[in-house]
Order: structure tokens, then C-alpha cells, then sequence
């Protein structure tokens, strides 16, 4: 039941089971993992892609660049492994310091567009259809240092010429932008999935751009991942995503999938296998500083088999009769009717006295049972 197939759509940064460990407050405790090594061991385990940054395969001067490239085709030839998406790098480099498409320096600015534009082409060439842009420098510390109506001018400025380049070229590729609150910059534009969706809407191919939202990003801001998840799936924006555990506001913990709010991953899943989504299940986490090498791919398995372990809870959930009852009474379905009947006119509500106050004012909703049938087939005591 929780052993992965390709089937599931698991999929992996190679910057996640390749972390090594260093923080801000200590050295590496792993020794570095190559991407052949990443690659065997992933299709092993039973997940299907396997994503990365430019640097993450090649470094930042890219000195082995086609050397690693041909290293990695040969291990996705080997095992079948694919590769959904590709992301670039424009926050480690001492260049990127405030940013790369928001820098104040224009300079700084032309660089990243080029970096970007140079991994596009790899991206399309490794049959990538999504491109992730998490801007974590994209942002600032002090607010008299940052204009940020002009940011975000250069951020859509940035944002046309890439969905120009995709649809010149004839590229199959749509980019999806990750939102996050804060850290490594003190404050960073495009917070949360609402402030990136509203950014989108100003943009020239809206079509051409989504959402890689990340559920530990939205829980630092003490927000609801799967009230964000469902607003993006009802933009239809929803083209990626980062799944992995945080436990409530603090610095990005990126822990294993389900070793944050266990119930809202819960949900996660439930809204995920529900709603149509058909994109990766991809895991954006960071096996603990902690762990050897033989707990990296624990860790690895762990957030698959809590995938599949939810995913078989909520369906268990879904059929269990007691719980439609409890639904019914609940009347979440109920919300899904339109408010007026087809052809009714507001005269029509206006003029409606059918309506009973006292009934219901009284009305209990039960949704406390709900949460706790949902919370014994989580706990596998139904
Ligand atoms: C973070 C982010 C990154 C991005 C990655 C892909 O908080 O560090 O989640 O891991 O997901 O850069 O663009
Ligand atoms: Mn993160
Ligand atoms: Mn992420």
C-alpha cells in the first residue's frame, strides 16, 4: 500500500536528498551526493522525476556543464527516471544578493534574465514542462531600500520576455512561480499564493504562468495550505507543487511530508486525488542535518509512503457511511447549489418570505463530529 510506482507521480529536488546538511550555524554533516547516485536511488525507491536547479548539477561557473548533462541523460536512459521540472539558481551567488530580476543593480538584472534564458533551453531539451521561479532574494530588509511598484514593474518585465522566449521558441513549457513570506530575504515579494496570483493576472500570457505553491511556505505566514491550494486549483493555476512539513511560524523547516499539521496534509491529499490535479507530487524537503546517508533515503521513502498512506485514510474516509451522514448534516455539499434558482431575479429573492429565521439560527452544522470521524480514519481507528 505505501510503496511508490512511477504511476504516483513522486518526483524530487535534487537539491533535497543531495542537502548536505549546512546551515547557517553549522557545516555539512553529509559527504555530496552525485546525480547519477540521486537518479539510481530514486527510481529504486519507486518516484518517477527527479528536478533541479542549473548548480545544483553543474555549479554556479558551470565549468562541467555538458560533461554532467550527458551524466545525467545516461542515468534518466538507465532507470526511466524523467524529468518534470528544472528551476534556476539567482540566490547563492554573491551576485544575486538583492535579488536577480529585482536587483537595484540593472546589471545584476541582465545577468539573471540570461542565466534563466540559457536554462530554459536545457529545460525544453530535457522534456521539462514546468519552470519553476522561487524568488527568495527577490526582496528586501529595509523599506527605504526598495521600491517595490518598480520591482515589480522589472519582475513582470521579466516574467513577458520569459513567456515571449517559451511560445518564439515553440517550447511545452509554462512557468510556476513558488511564494514565500520570508527567508533568506527579510521580506519577499509575492508572499503568498494570493499576492502571486494577483501578480499574474498583470502579466502579457497569464496562461503561460501558475503556481508552484510549497506547504511549508504559506504555514510560515500562518495560513491555511489547503484553503491556498484550493483557490489556486479554482484559477486554474495550480501547475506544481512543493510538498513537505512545517511546523507552525518559524524558519522554513522543510521536513518530511506530514511531520508538520498532520491534518491538513491530510486534507492536502483528500483536495489533490479529488480535485483533478494530474501534476507531479513533488517533495521539496530537507532530509534532517541529523541523518546519515541511510536516513536521507529513509527520509525519501517516508514522504512517499505518507502520501500513499493518506491518500488510502481519505479514501477511507470518503467511503465510510457514517462520514456521508455527517457530510450531509454538515451540508457541505449544499454550498456547491447556487444561491438563486436558475432564472431568478433579485425581485424574486426580494419578494421571498420563505425563509425561517429561528430554524435556522438553530441549526448545528456538527462539524466538531466531521473533524473527528476525519481524525479516527487518520489514525486508522475506523
Ligand atoms: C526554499 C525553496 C526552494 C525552491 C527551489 C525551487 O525555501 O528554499 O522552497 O527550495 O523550491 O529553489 O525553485
Ligand atoms: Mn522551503
Ligand atoms: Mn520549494
Amino acid at each position: 500500500m505505501t510503496t511508490p510506482t512511477p504511476a504516483d507521480k513522486f518526483s524530487f529536488g535534487l537539491w533535497t536528498v543531495g542537502w548536505q546538511g549546512r546551515d547557517p550555524f553549522g557545516e555539512a554533516t553529509r559527504p555530496e551526493l552525485d546525480v547519477v547516485e540521486a537518479v539510481n536511488r530514486l527510481a529504486e525507491l519507486g518516484a518517477y522525476g527527479l528536478t533541479f536547479h542549473d548548480d545544483d548539477l553543474f555549479g554556479f561557473e558551470a565549468t562541467h556543464r555538458e560533461k554532467q548533462i550527458d551524466r545525467l541523460k545516461g542515468a534518466l536512459k538507465d532507470t526511466g527516471l524523467v524529468i518534470p521540472m528544472v528551476t534556476t539558481n539567482l540566490f547563492s551567488h554573491p551576485v544575486f544578493k538583492d535579488g536577480g530580476f529585482t536587483s537595484n543593480d540593472r546589471g545584476v538584472r541582465r545577468f539573471a534574465l540570461k542565466k534563466v534564458l540559457r536554462n530554459i533551453e536545457l529545460a525544453a531539451d530535457l522534456g521539462a514542462e514546468t519552470f519553476v521561479l522561487w524568488g527568495g532574494r527577490e526582496g528586501s530588509e529595509y523599506d527605504t531600500a526598495k521600491d517595490v511598484r518598480a520591482a515589480l514593474d522589472r519582475y513582470r518585465e521579466s516574467m513577458n520576455l520569459l513567456t515571449q522566449f517559451v511560445t518564439d521558441r515553440g517550447y511545452d513549457i509554462r512557468f510556476a512561480l513558488e511564494p514565500k513570506p520570508n527567508e533568506p530575504r527579510g521580506d519577499i515579494l509575492l508572499p503568498t499564493v494570493g499576492h502571486a496570483i494577483a501578480f499574474i493576472s498583470e502579466l502579457d500570457r497569464p496562461d503561460l504562468v501558475g503556481l508552484n505553491p510549497e506547504v511549508g511556505h504559506e504555514q510560515m505566514a500562518g495560513l491555511n495550505f489547503v484553503h491556498g491550494i484550493a483557490q489556486a486549483l479554482w484559477h486554474g493555476k495550480l501547475f506544481h507543487i512543493d510538498l513537505n512539513g512545517q511546523r507552525s511560524i518559524k524558519y522554513d523547516q522543510d521536513l518530511v511530508f506530514g511531520h508538520g499539521d498532520l491534518m491538513n496534509a491530510f486534507a492536502l491529499v483528500d483536495l489533490l486525488e479529488t480535485a483533478g490535479y494530474e501534476g507531479p507530487r513533488h517533495f521539496d524537503y530537507k532530509p534532517s542535518r541529523t541523518e546519515d546517508i541511510t536516513g536521507v533515503w529513509d527520509s525519501a521513502k517516508a514522504n512517499m509512503a505518507t502520501y500513499l498512506l493518506l491518500k488510502e485514510r481519505a479514501a477511507a474516509f470518503r467511503a465510510d457511511p457514517e462520514v456521508q451522514e455527517a457530510l450531509e448534516t454538515a451540508g457541505v455539499a449544499e454550498l456547491g447549489q447556487p444561491t438563486l434558482n436558475a432564472g431568478e431575479s433579485y425581485d424574486d429573492l426580494l419578494s421571498d418570505d420563505s425563509f425561517d429565521l429561528d430554524q435556522a439560527s438553530e441549526r448545528g452544522f456538527g462539524f466538531v463530529r466531521l473533524n473527528q470521524l476525519a481524525l479516527e480514519h487518520l489514525a486508522g481507528a475506523r
